[in-house]
C-alpha cells in the first residue's frame, strides 16, 4: 500500500488510523531519511492506540515504553553505534515479546528484526509532501 501526505498533521491523522489494525506482538520498521516523519507518523500511531501523553523521541535511552492497553515500544536506534549494544539494553526482549514494537532506524539491526512484521519505508517527495510506503510481511 502507498499513500501521499501533504502536512504533518495528515501524516499523524493516517497514523492514528493506520493504528486500528495493530495487535500484539505486532513489529513496524520504519525507514527513511532524517526528517522524513518516523517519528511523526510514530506519535500518531500511539495516539491511535489510545495513549494520551505527548509523545517525543527516545533521544538518549533508546526504547520509551508507553503503557497503553497494549504496551508500546517507541524504539529509536538512530544512535546505536554497534549492534553488539543491543544485548546491553535488552532489545530483543522488547521486539519478541506482547508489545507492539515501533523502531525507527531498524536497517540498523535488519538481520535480527522478525521476518513478519511490517515495513513502512517513507520518502520526501518536497517540504511537506511525503509517500508512505507500507508492507506487510
Ligand atoms: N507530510 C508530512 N508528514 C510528516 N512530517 C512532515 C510532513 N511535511 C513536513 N513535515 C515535517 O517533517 C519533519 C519530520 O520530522 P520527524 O521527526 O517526524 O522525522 P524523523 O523521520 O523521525 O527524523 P529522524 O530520523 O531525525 O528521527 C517535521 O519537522 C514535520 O513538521
Ligand atoms: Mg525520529
Amino acid at each position: 500500500m502507498k499513500i501521499k501526505t501533504y502536512s504533518e498533521e495528515e501524516t499523524i491523522e493516517f497514523g492514528r488510523q493506520f493504528a486500528k489494525r495493530l495487535k500484539k506482538g505486532d513489529v513496524l520498521a520504519f525507514y527513511g531519511e532524517l526528517g522524513s516523519g518516523k517519528t511523526t507518523l510514530i506519535k500518531g500511531i500511539v495516539e491511535g492506540l489510545s495513549y494520551k501523553k505527548p509523545i517525543k523521541s527516545p533521544s538518549f535511552i533508546i526504547v520509551a515504553v508507553y503503557p497503553s492497553e497494549i504496551p508500546i515500544y517507541h524504539i529509536d536506534l538512530y544512535r546505536l553505534n554497534n549492534i553488539k549494544e543491543i544485548d546491553n539494553i535488552g532489545l530483543l526482549e522488547y521486539i519478541y515479546g506482547d508489545g507492539i514494537s515501533l523502531i525507527e532506524w531498524a536497517e540498523k539491526i535488519e538481520e535480527l528484526l522478525p521476518k513478519k512484521r511490517i515495513n513502512i519505508k517513507i520518502s520526501i517527495i518536497s517540504e511537506k509532501e511525503r509517500e508512505i510506503e507500507i508492507e506487510e510481511f
